[in-house]
């Protein structure tokens, strides 16, 4: 079985999926960068409380004093929910604060070189929370050597991340909202190009089945394409039925003539009397009978290669092997009218591409031709050549044929005045199908003292 993939789906999905990641980085983005901004305004509160405690961090005779500033922490009460850390230490040692909290990252290690006016900002976690901590560096030039001493104000986040919250919300419903709008038009988009399908389909499938005239519908420029073919197709169609319905009324026509002859030949012979009267009806009936029976095997024998040359890939055929067969073939029935078929092949075999049926039958048709047309103890001589392409000819020593007869007898039905074998007018226009079916050129000429040559050529070896 077949499998169909659904477009309409697979199409949703993946574009669907390329969407719905876009706007999740955009999430990601934003997010970032509101956590960067709600940062940037509290690092500069938490920036100016860390540099209030520089300032009242004092060395005394007993050694340093820390004189908690009020107004520091007041800065920090802006975010009323954070709680508050810190710890000052002197020369690596603890001071004040918390002593426990986190050390910072390895980038700022007491080593890197910290400016005295400016608080370096770090995210830890400090007992299972995320604290932001400023931490600055101060050098007490009052000793030598000088005092190193590192104040560090840490706060919670709390307040931060409610800000970023606050900045995020509006820019995430934005973005749910434009990835809604996105996927809509999307299936939208989806639907309408998709359409002109369902509508193609529903038309065909609406048809009667005799309707075979062109499919006129309103479908987009994109679509005429697919319209134009399934039109060609109809259009096809239509001509191959009235190539049907005219050939049978054609055969039709045909068989009715020889048939009322044969009836009525039949009732003579029954009533007559008088033997040799009734003898030669008898022979006129058995002649009458051959008619007939050529007139229904070119009939046929034409249907079948109509419906061949439409149905058929060209095979390669070997012309002296086929053209041998057939005057094999025929040999035992021209002997019967003391005819002699001569063959001569050419020197070497030749390939050509085409129908053998097809081929068998417009040599069967020429040489019988030929063979009806001899007279007694006539020779027929069929010739395979190669040069200049390859060829085939048939030549006899009958009357021939009159110049202005000779296209006239490759017309369907058309028969010699002269011609006195009987015969169905087909042969010849079966014999021109199947070369114009070759691309093979067919021609009459006449023959010294009297007789007539068909010739076929094709195009070159291997075509
Ligand atoms: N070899 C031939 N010699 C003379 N006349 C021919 C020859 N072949 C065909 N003809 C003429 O061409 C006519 C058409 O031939 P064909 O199409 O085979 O029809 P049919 O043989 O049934 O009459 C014949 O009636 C005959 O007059
Ligand atoms: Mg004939």
């Amino acid at each position: 079985m077949t499998h169909h993939p659904a477009l309409r789906r697979r199409l949703l999905s993946l574009s669907g999926t390329v969407l719905a990641a876009l706007a999740l980085l955009a999430l990601i983005l934003m997010h970032g960068y509101a956590r960067q901004t709600a940062d940037r305004s509290y690092d500069m509160m938490l920036g100016s409380a860390v540099l209030q405690l520089a300032n009242v961090v004092r060395h005394e005779e007993q050694g340093f004093t820390v004189d908690l500033p009020v107004s520091a922490f007041a800065t920090l009460a802006q975010a009323p929910q954070d709680r508050v850390f810190y710890r000052i230490s002197v020369n690596g040692d603890f001071l004040t604060g918390y002593p426990d909290l986190p050390a910072p990252p390895p980038r700022l290690s007491p080593g890197q070189a910290l400016t005295q006016e400016q608080a370096d900002f770090y995210n830890a976690d400090y007992r299972g929370e995320q604290i932001r901590v400023a931490r600055l560096l101060r050098l007490n030039t009052e000793r030598l050597p000088q005092d190193e001493i590192v104040i560090e104000l840490a706060q919670t986040r709390l307040a931060r991340e409610q800000l970023a919250e606050q900045m995020m919300h509006p820019a995430r419903e934005l973005i749910l909202a434009v990835l809604a709008v996105a996927l809509l038009l999307l299936w939208l988009g989806i639907y309408y190009a998709l359409r002109p399908f369902s509508q193609l389909a529903r038309a065909l499938s609406r048809r009667s089945p005799k309707d075979l005239t062109p499919l006129s519908l309103p479908v987009p420029k994109e679509t005429l394409p697919l319209l134009d073919t399934i039109n060609h197709f109809i259009a096809r169609q239509q001509t191959l039925l009235e190539r049907v319905e005219s050939y049978t009324s054609v055969a039709a026509h045909q068989l009715r003539t020889p048939l009322t002859t044969l009836h009525a030949l039949c009732e003579n012979a029954r009533d007559e009397t008088d033997e040799p009267r009734r003898h030669r009806l008898l022979i006129q009936l058995v002649e009458q009978c051959d008619q007939l029976s050529l007139t229904v095997r070119h009939l046929l024998n034409q249907a079948v290669l109509d419906h061949r040359f439409h149905s058929q890939e060209p095979q390669p055929v070997a012309l002296n092997a086929l053209v041998r067969e057939v005057c094999v073939d025929l040999a035992v029935q021209a002997l019967h009218r003391r005819v002699e078929l001569a063959f001569e092949p050419a020197d070497h075999e030749l390939q050509i591409n085409g129908d053998a049926f097809a081929l068998t039958q417009m040599l069967t048709n020429l040489i019988e031709n030929a063979v009806a047309h001899s007279p007694p103890n006539g020779l027929v001589e069929i010739r395979v050549s190669a040069v200049p392409a390859p060829c085939i000819s048939i030549r006899d020593q009958g009357p021939g044929i009159a110049d202005e007869e000779k296209q006239k007898v490759f017309e369907r039905f058309y028969r010699g005045a002269a011609s006195r074998h009987h015969g169905s007018g087909m042969g010849m226009a079966i014999a021109r199908d199947v070369a114009e079916h070759h691309h093979a050129r067919i021609w009459l000429t006449d023959n010294v003292p009297h007789g007539l040559t068909v010739t076929i050529c094709f195009d070159r070896e291997g075509h």
